[in-house]
């Protein structure tokens, strides 16, 4: 009699062990070891096999093929996408709970079903009424738009087969399970294998799909790591509960750029798009504060300007805070530091607390000069001038280094209203258009702190 054989397989990289382990050795996670059954033939990933079946070809003999693009109706989706969903490709969307997945997917599907004709949303997780409600509350009511109430990965691709919609939306990825395999769905293998098959059905049908995706605790899309490495595309959808607006980010894009953002306010009616974000992170701002600073940021390929505030107080402990929301804690620590060396202010029995206003996250380093000045303005108790905004990057030595895309910065500032731009030298002296605002080119931190302050 042939044995069972089993092993024990990490649920969030994939690791295999023979044996239980509490602690996986390869990405450090703490009980997520659980048993899984050795199939007993031998598959190989048939996406690979497929794709490799071709035969050799020199590059210069290949037709590009302009991809075709279907466009959803969201114009912030449609960017975020690169430009609209590319035929046969798997869009993985990932998001905290109830933060709005379902939503947008659906009005994406009415959007398309409007343009190009019949789509299908499957559902795992919610009866066709459920999604019924929610389809009123958008006002969505297409005849095009095919609901499947189905877990099974060799129904719902059969029903695909046979419907060939435009567009299929799977929601969610931890809900389908495959026949092949006896581990429960949501398991690593399940969610990986089921992927493959469906990224292999919408290769060989040209149907876009998109796949909704559970997020952990800690954030990431749960299952395997390697279901971000399967799929085209990976999208975030982030957002603060408290707050109303939701921000699409792109983590992968095999068609497109990676980092656009597109940006959506949860109404009564569903998600609204954004057309002028930096209005809105604005909307709220205090004027006349001390450690209010405005920067022009870039994200993608779109300008925002958003609000970065400090508090800076007495330590009552013996050691400082440091807490920032927003951006990274080491910059902020490492700009703390040039503040203190090459300006001489006193930080060092101060609590530190940054903010940036609206849930929004800012990496690039053109930030630096916000920060700086949000913090010096709260330590010195002097608001900065409400018409200015700054940009730069600043480096050890107090330098402000250029930035990329200063003119699409000042414009987006002139639009809205602000008069000054304390900006890096570099620059400055390269900036054609001025947009009617007064442009202040800085070297270092020192005359930046001097030009704000005087
Ligand atoms: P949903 O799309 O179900 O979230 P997810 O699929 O990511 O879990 O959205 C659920 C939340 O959105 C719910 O808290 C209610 C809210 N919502 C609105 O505020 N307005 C609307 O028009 C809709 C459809 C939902
Ligand atoms: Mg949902």
């Amino acid at each position: 009699m042939q044995k069972t054989k089993t092993f024990f397989q990490c649920q969030t990289c994939g690791c295999i062990s023979p044996k239980w382990l509490g602690k996986c050795p390869d990405c450090g996670a703490w009980n997520s070891f659980t048993e899984e059954k050795k199939e007993s033939t031998t598959r190989h990933s048939s996406l690979v096999s497929h794709l490799a079946r071709s035969e050799p070809q020199p590059l210069s003999s290949i037709k590009s093929g302009h991809e075709q693009r279907i466009s959803t109706g969201i114009k912030e989706l449609d960017r975020v996408l690169g430009g609209g969903v590319v035929g046969g490709s798997v869009i993985l969307v990932g998001g905290d709970p109830g933060i709005g997945k379902s939503t947008l997917l659906l009005q994406a599907l009415s959007g398309i079903a409007g343009k190009c004709g019949k789509v299908m949303y499957v559902s795992g997780e919610e009866s066709p009424e459920q999604i019924k409600i929610r389809a009123e509350r958008l006002s969505v009511n297409s005849k095009e738009i095919i609901l499947l109430s189905e877990t099974s990965l060799e129904t719902i691709i059969h029903t695909a087969s046979k419907l060939i919609p435009k567009t299929m939306v799977v929601d969610s990825i931890q809900t389908v399970y495959t026949d092949e395999l006896v581990s429960a769905p949501g398991s690593v293998s399940q969610v990986r294998e089921s992927a493959a098959k469906l990224m292999l059905f919408a290769k060989r049908s040209a149907i876009p799909i998109f796949l909704i995706g559970h997020v952990t605790k800690e954030g990431a899309i749960a299952g395997p790591r390697i279901l971000e490495h399967i799929v085209d595309t990976v999208l975030y959808f982030e957002g603060d509960r408290g707050h109303s607006y939701r921000i699409l980010r792109t983590v992968k894009n095999r068609f497109g750029s990676t980092n656009e953002i597109g940006i959506f306010e949860m109404s009564d009616s569903g998600l609204l798009e954004v057309e002028n974000p930096s209005e809105l992170f604005l909307l709220e701002r205090p004027l006349n504060v001390p450690g209010s600073t405005v920067v022009a940021s870039i994200e993608g390929t779109r300008p925002l300007m958003v609000e970065i505030q400090s508090l800076v107080s007495q330590t009552n402990f013996g050691m400082p805070r440091r807490t920032t929301i927003g951006v990274d804690f080491n910059r902020v620590n490492l700009l703390v530091a040039v503040l203190e060396k090459k300006v001489g202010l006193h930080l060092g029995g101060m609590d530190i607390f940054l903010n940036v206003v609206g849930g929004l996250r800012l990496i690039e380093p053109a930030v630096d000069l916000g920060i700086i000045v949000t913090i010096a303005s709260s330590l010195k108790d002097i608001p900065v001038d409400p018409k200015i905004f700054v940009f730069g990057e600043v480096g050890l030595s107090g330098e402000i280094r250029a930035v990329t895309q200063a003119e699409t910065r000042i414009r987006e500032a002139a639009k809205i209203g602000f008069r000054q731009a304390l900006m890096p030298i570099g620059n400055a002296e390269k900036i054609k258009n001025t947009f009617g605002l007064e442009i202040t080119g800085v070297k270092n931190v020192e005359d930046c702190l001097k030009a704000v302050f005087s």
